[in-house]
């Protein structure tokens, strides 16, 4: 078989395998062209070393390097820096085929966000969140950002408006980024599922999302990460960082203000604004507040003496 046919059977065989595990590529001919031919280079034998023995596995790890150049990714073995000048951590490669691929590969972060968008707002994956929801609520802010928040799921006020953090938490957490000398406009907020958890009838207030539901809804939130690649995010509260991070109880009193690593880029959790809306002590605002000056001071932002001695008790 020509290098080129197998390399054309390795596509096709990984295409198939990832659609198996519900990854979809809407690819053109050409696009696939590509891929056969990259993986073609990458599987062809090197000039100055023997030809390799058959291998079935060796082909399928080229062509996963194959998708990750197509996917504008590579793999991130060592957390990058946060520093401006470093090459941005792109996500690895399992968590790239986690993720959907509902925006061309490379192209301006606007527009890849923006064709990414409509298909999230027609989402129907969680059938009972179609049901009772308003809209999906996708996100909002610079698609540039170098700082991006990440809350659980949309509340009453965010399914009517179809925007993140517009309700009273979202009015507390405006504060805290214009506190930190930002507006809403400089960084990106999402929330990790993209639908208004649905209320048992007769009962108001927010429910905490589902593990299975943040799964679901998980892969949106990947890609919108990999488009922006923010230097840092903030996840606000511990179910967020549950979604982030995969784990079952974050426990946020005691994570918050620990660094945490999601693929390379530095993950800050901290308190959930509707946490401080309940616990207005200084002590607790303090803490948030520690946290998104470590955050600046992880972006090379200058802290003012002033911003130092916020929510510190008077003596
Ligand atoms: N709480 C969240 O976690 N996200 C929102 O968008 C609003 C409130």
């Amino acid at each position: 078989m020509s290098d080129s046919q197998n390399a054309t059977d390795i596509v096709h065989s990984a295409l198939q395998t990832l659609h198996e595990q519900g990854v979809h590529f809407h690819a053109s001919n050409e696009v696939l062209a590509r891929l056969a031919e990259t993986a073609g280079q990458k599987s062809a034998p090197s000039p100055t070393r023997a030809a390799p023995q058959h291998d079935d596995t060796r082909p399928k790890h080229d062509l996963r390097a194959a998708f990750q150049a197509q996917m504008n990714t590579t793999p991130a073995a060592v957390p990058a820096p946060a520093s401006r000048a470093s090459a941005r951590a792109a996500l690895p490669f399992t968590e790239v085929a986690n993720a959907t691929t509902l925006a061309p590969a490379t192209g301006a972060k606007a527009e890849r966000l923006a064709a990414m968008r409509g298909p999230v707002l027609a989402c129907t994956k969680c059938p009972h969140l179609v049901k009772t929801r308003t809209q999906v609520v996708f996100g909002t802010g610079n698609p540039d950002a170098e700082l991006m928040f990440v809350g659980e799921a949309p509340g009453a006020y965010e399914d009517i408006v179809g925007e993140p953090f517009v309700g009273k938490a979202g009015q507390l957490l405006t504060k805290i980024i214009e506190t930190m000398n930002l507006s809403r406009s400089d960084v990106y907020i999402a929330n990790v599922l993209k639908c208004r958890p649905d209320t048992p009838p007769g009962e108001a207030g927010n429910r905490k999302p589902s593990t299975q539901e943040m799964q679901t809804c998980k892969p949106y939130l990947l890609e919108q990460i990999n488009i922006i690649q923010p230097r840092v995010i903030v996840a606000l509260g511990g179910t967020a960082v549950e979604g982030l991070l995969n784990i079952e109880k974050a426990g946020i009193t005691r994570m918050r203000g620990q660094w945490q690593d999601f693929h390379g880029i530095p993950l800050m959790p901290t308190f959930h604004p509707s946490y401080l809306l309940r616990n207005q002590s200084l002590v607790e605002k303090r803490h948030v507040w520690e946290d998104m000056l470590a955050v600046l001071e992880k972006l090379d932002h200058p802290i003012s003496a002033k911003q130092h001695a916020f929510f510190l008790p008077r003596s």
